[in-house]
Protein backbone atom coordinates (compact mmCIF):
# COMPACT_ATOMS: atom_id res chain seq x y z
CA UNK A 1 0.00 0.00 0.00
CA UNK A 2 1.21 3.26 -1.18
CA UNK A 3 1.39 6.09 1.41
CA UNK A 4 -1.27 8.41 -0.35
CA UNK A 5 -3.58 5.39 -0.49
CA UNK A 6 -3.29 4.66 3.16
CA UNK A 7 -5.49 6.60 5.78
CA UNK A 8 -2.70 7.13 8.27
CA UNK A 9 -2.51 9.04 11.73
CA UNK A 10 -0.86 9.22 15.30
CA UNK A 11 -3.26 7.56 17.60
CA UNK A 12 -2.10 10.00 20.34
CA UNK A 13 -3.78 12.90 18.16
CA UNK A 14 -7.14 10.36 17.28
CA UNK A 15 -8.14 8.20 14.58
CA UNK A 16 -10.06 10.37 12.24
CA UNK A 17 -13.16 7.95 11.75
CA UNK A 18 -16.16 7.24 12.42
CA UNK A 19 -15.65 4.61 15.40
CA UNK A 20 -11.69 3.62 16.72
CA UNK A 21 -10.45 0.51 13.89
CA UNK A 22 -8.04 -0.42 16.70
CA UNK A 23 -10.18 -3.36 17.96
CA UNK A 24 -11.61 -4.33 14.27
CA UNK A 25 -8.00 -5.04 13.57
CA UNK A 26 -6.66 -6.58 15.88
CA UNK A 27 -9.50 -9.79 15.65
CA UNK A 28 -11.29 -11.74 16.06
CA UNK A 29 -10.66 -11.85 19.77
CA UNK A 30 -10.68 -15.19 21.75
CA UNK A 31 -12.88 -14.49 25.42
CA UNK A 32 -11.72 -14.68 28.51
CA UNK A 33 -14.62 -15.57 30.18
CA UNK A 34 -13.79 -15.35 33.73
CA UNK A 35 -14.98 -16.51 37.33
CA UNK A 36 -14.03 -15.55 40.61
CA UNK A 37 -14.45 -15.02 43.91
CA UNK A 38 -13.89 -12.17 46.10
CA UNK A 39 -12.09 -12.77 49.84
CA UNK A 40 -16.10 -13.29 51.37
CA UNK A 41 -16.77 -15.93 48.28
CA UNK A 42 -18.76 -13.70 46.68
CA UNK A 43 -18.99 -15.05 43.11
CA UNK A 44 -18.74 -12.47 40.05
CA UNK A 45 -18.20 -13.32 36.26
CA UNK A 46 -17.35 -11.16 33.38
CA UNK A 47 -15.66 -11.10 29.66
CA UNK A 48 -12.53 -9.78 28.90
CA UNK A 49 -11.73 -9.79 24.90
CA UNK A 50 -8.17 -8.23 25.52
CA UNK A 51 -7.43 -12.17 26.49
CA UNK A 52 -4.98 -15.24 25.02
CA UNK A 53 -2.89 -17.77 25.33
CA UNK A 54 0.69 -17.21 26.45
CA UNK A 55 2.84 -20.42 26.61
CA UNK A 56 2.14 -23.91 26.78
CA UNK A 57 4.04 -25.75 29.18
CA UNK A 58 3.00 -24.58 32.02
CA UNK A 59 0.01 -23.52 29.66
CA UNK A 60 -0.57 -19.81 30.64
CA UNK A 61 -3.26 -17.51 30.23
CA UNK A 62 -3.64 -13.69 30.21
CA UNK A 63 -6.20 -10.66 29.87
CA UNK A 64 -6.18 -6.77 29.97
CA UNK A 65 -8.59 -5.40 32.20
CA UNK A 66 -8.92 -1.17 30.81
CA UNK A 67 -9.35 -0.18 34.20
CA UNK A 68 -9.69 -1.96 37.79
CA UNK A 69 -12.69 -4.19 37.84
CA UNK A 70 -14.32 -6.34 40.32
CA UNK A 71 -12.07 -9.50 38.55
CA UNK A 72 -9.24 -8.00 38.97
CA UNK A 73 -10.01 -6.95 42.55
CA UNK A 74 -11.00 -10.74 42.75
CA UNK A 75 -8.02 -12.44 41.76
CA UNK A 76 -5.71 -9.94 43.36
CA UNK A 77 -7.46 -11.11 46.67
CA UNK A 78 -7.67 -14.81 45.81
CA UNK A 79 -4.80 -15.71 43.64
CA UNK A 80 -7.05 -17.39 41.33
CA UNK A 81 -9.61 -17.59 38.39
CA UNK A 82 -11.34 -19.81 36.04
CA UNK A 83 -12.06 -18.97 32.41
CA UNK A 84 -14.84 -20.27 30.86
CA UNK A 85 -15.18 -20.77 27.04
CA UNK A 86 -17.95 -18.64 25.32
CA UNK A 87 -19.94 -20.88 23.15
CA UNK A 88 -22.49 -19.43 20.28
CA UNK A 89 -25.59 -20.82 23.02
CA UNK A 90 -23.78 -18.98 25.54
CA UNK A 91 -23.04 -15.64 23.48
CA UNK A 92 -26.60 -14.02 25.55
CA UNK A 93 -25.63 -15.15 28.83
CA UNK A 94 -22.19 -14.28 28.37
CA UNK A 95 -23.46 -10.55 27.33
CA UNK A 96 -25.30 -9.93 30.09
CA UNK A 97 -22.47 -11.19 32.49
CA UNK A 98 -20.42 -7.66 31.26
CA UNK A 99 -23.08 -5.42 32.74
CA UNK A 100 -21.12 -3.19 35.14
CA UNK A 101 -22.80 -4.95 38.08
CA UNK A 102 -21.93 -3.61 41.73
CA UNK A 103 -19.24 -5.41 43.52
CA UNK A 104 -20.19 -8.56 45.39
CA UNK A 105 -23.01 -9.50 42.98
CA UNK A 106 -23.34 -12.46 41.16
CA UNK A 107 -23.70 -12.62 37.51
CA UNK A 108 -24.38 -15.93 37.63
CA UNK A 109 -27.19 -15.36 39.06
CA UNK A 110 -27.45 -12.05 36.55
CA UNK A 111 -27.46 -14.75 33.83
CA UNK A 112 -29.33 -17.83 34.80
CA UNK A 113 -25.74 -19.21 34.96
CA UNK A 114 -24.94 -22.08 36.73
CA UNK A 115 -21.60 -22.29 39.16
CA UNK A 116 -19.70 -25.66 39.93
CA UNK A 117 -17.41 -26.16 42.17
CA UNK A 118 -13.79 -26.04 40.72
CA UNK A 119 -11.13 -28.81 41.82
CA UNK A 120 -8.32 -26.94 42.70
CA UNK A 121 -9.24 -23.72 43.13
CA UNK A 122 -12.05 -21.29 45.19
CA UNK A 123 -13.04 -19.57 41.85
CA UNK A 124 -16.35 -21.55 40.77
CA UNK A 125 -16.37 -23.10 36.91
CA UNK A 126 -19.21 -22.23 34.54
CA UNK A 127 -21.35 -25.66 34.40
CA UNK A 128 -22.75 -24.55 31.02
CA UNK A 129 -19.38 -23.60 29.06
CA UNK A 130 -17.94 -27.17 27.41
CA UNK A 131 -14.50 -25.99 28.15
CA UNK A 132 -12.76 -24.57 31.58
CA UNK A 133 -9.34 -23.89 32.77
CA UNK A 134 -8.71 -23.57 36.53
CA UNK A 135 -5.88 -21.10 36.82
CA UNK A 136 -3.30 -20.04 39.38
CA UNK A 137 -1.94 -15.75 39.45
CA UNK A 138 1.05 -15.95 37.99
CA UNK A 139 1.86 -12.33 37.31
CA UNK A 140 0.11 -8.76 37.30
CA UNK A 141 0.81 -5.67 36.41
CA UNK A 142 -0.11 -2.19 34.93
CA UNK A 143 0.67 -1.46 31.65
CA UNK A 144 3.25 1.13 30.59
CA UNK A 145 3.32 3.89 27.75
CA UNK A 146 6.11 4.02 26.09
CA UNK A 147 7.44 7.46 28.17
CA UNK A 148 7.12 4.95 30.83
CA UNK A 149 3.89 6.58 32.01
CA UNK A 150 1.34 3.89 33.93
CA UNK A 151 -2.00 3.37 32.02
CA UNK A 152 -4.94 2.20 33.92
CA UNK A 153 -4.99 -1.19 32.33
CA UNK A 154 -4.26 -4.16 34.42
CA UNK A 155 -2.75 -7.31 32.48
CA UNK A 156 -3.21 -10.60 34.65
CA UNK A 157 -1.76 -13.86 33.88
CA UNK A 158 -2.47 -17.26 35.33
CA UNK A 159 -1.33 -20.63 34.66
CA UNK A 160 -3.66 -23.14 34.04
CA UNK A 161 -3.36 -25.56 36.87
CA UNK A 162 -6.68 -28.26 35.69
CA UNK A 163 -8.88 -28.56 32.23
CA UNK A 164 -12.20 -29.13 32.17
CA UNK A 165 -13.56 -30.63 28.55
CA UNK A 166 -16.62 -32.12 27.90
CA UNK A 167 -16.56 -35.30 26.09
CA UNK A 168 -18.63 -34.05 23.31
CA UNK A 169 -15.87 -31.90 22.05
CA UNK A 170 -13.04 -35.00 22.01
CA UNK A 171 -13.11 -36.68 18.40
CA UNK A 172 -12.85 -40.79 18.56
CA UNK A 173 -8.93 -40.35 17.59
CA UNK A 174 -8.89 -38.49 20.90
CA UNK A 175 -8.08 -34.92 19.04
CA UNK A 176 -10.24 -31.90 20.83
CA UNK A 177 -12.88 -30.67 17.93
CA UNK A 178 -12.32 -27.03 18.12
CA UNK A 179 -15.01 -26.00 15.73
CA UNK A 180 -17.40 -28.34 17.43
CA UNK A 181 -17.03 -26.33 20.54
CA UNK A 182 -19.28 -23.35 18.14
CA UNK A 183 -16.66 -20.57 20.18
CA UNK A 184 -17.55 -16.74 19.29
CA UNK A 185 -14.82 -14.66 19.29
CA UNK A 186 -15.18 -10.66 19.24
CA UNK A 187 -14.20 -8.95 15.85
CA UNK A 188 -15.00 -5.58 14.18
CA UNK A 189 -17.22 -2.73 16.04
CA UNK A 190 -19.07 -2.23 19.20
CA UNK A 191 -21.27 -5.68 19.71
CA UNK A 192 -19.73 -7.69 16.54
CA UNK A 193 -19.02 -10.82 16.58
CA UNK A 194 -17.52 -13.86 14.70
CA UNK A 195 -18.92 -17.55 15.21
CA UNK A 196 -16.13 -20.19 13.66
CA UNK A 197 -17.65 -22.46 10.73
CA UNK A 198 -15.74 -25.47 10.08
CA UNK A 199 -15.62 -24.70 6.72
CA UNK A 200 -13.92 -21.46 7.16
CA UNK A 201 -10.45 -23.49 8.03
CA UNK A 202 -7.16 -23.99 6.44
CA UNK A 203 -4.22 -26.13 7.28
CA UNK A 204 -0.72 -24.41 6.82
CA UNK A 205 2.15 -26.50 8.60
CA UNK A 206 5.04 -24.53 9.63
CA UNK A 207 8.14 -24.68 7.76
CA UNK A 208 11.22 -26.90 8.77
CA UNK A 209 14.65 -26.42 8.65
CA UNK A 210 14.75 -28.68 5.44
CA UNK A 211 12.57 -26.09 3.18
CA UNK A 212 15.14 -23.29 4.08
CA UNK A 213 17.50 -22.72 1.06
CA UNK A 214 21.32 -22.41 2.48
CA UNK A 215 23.15 -19.23 3.14
CA UNK A 216 25.40 -18.53 0.14
C1 LIG B 1 -17.22 -9.48 24.68
C2 LIG B 1 -16.72 -8.50 25.71
C3 LIG B 1 -15.36 -8.32 25.85
C4 LIG B 1 -14.86 -7.43 26.81
N1 LIG B 1 -13.52 -7.27 26.94
C5 LIG B 1 -13.02 -6.47 27.89
C6 LIG B 1 -11.61 -6.36 28.05
O1 LIG B 1 -10.82 -6.98 27.33
N2 LIG B 1 -11.14 -5.56 29.04
C7 LIG B 1 -12.00 -4.88 29.87
O2 LIG B 1 -11.53 -4.17 30.76
N3 LIG B 1 -13.34 -4.97 29.73
C8 LIG B 1 -13.87 -5.76 28.78
N4 LIG B 1 -15.23 -5.87 28.64
C9 LIG B 1 -16.11 -5.16 29.59
C10 LIG B 1 -16.22 -5.93 30.91
O3 LIG B 1 -16.78 -7.22 30.69
C11 LIG B 1 -17.13 -5.13 31.87
O4 LIG B 1 -16.48 -3.91 32.22
C12 LIG B 1 -17.51 -5.89 33.11
O5 LIG B 1 -18.50 -5.17 33.83
C13 LIG B 1 -16.34 -6.14 34.05
O6 LIG B 1 -16.83 -6.91 35.11
P1 LIG B 1 -16.16 -7.04 36.52
O7 LIG B 1 -16.09 -5.65 37.12
O8 LIG B 1 -17.11 -7.95 37.25
O9 LIG B 1 -14.80 -7.65 36.35
C14 LIG B 1 -15.77 -6.72 27.65
C15 LIG B 1 -17.15 -6.89 27.49
C16 LIG B 1 -17.63 -7.76 26.51
C17 LIG B 1 -19.12 -7.95 26.32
Amino acid sequence: MAAADAHQYLPRDGHGLAHDPFNAIVGPRPIGWISTVDAEGRRNLAPYSFFNAFNYTPPIVGFASTGWKDTVANIQATGVFCWNLATRDLAAAMNVTSAPAAPGQDEFDLAGLTPVASSLIAAPRVLESPVNFECRLTQSFKLTTAAGDEVETWMTFGEVVAVHIDRRLIRADGVYDAPAGEPILRWGGRGDYIAVEPAAMFELLRPTKADIPPLV
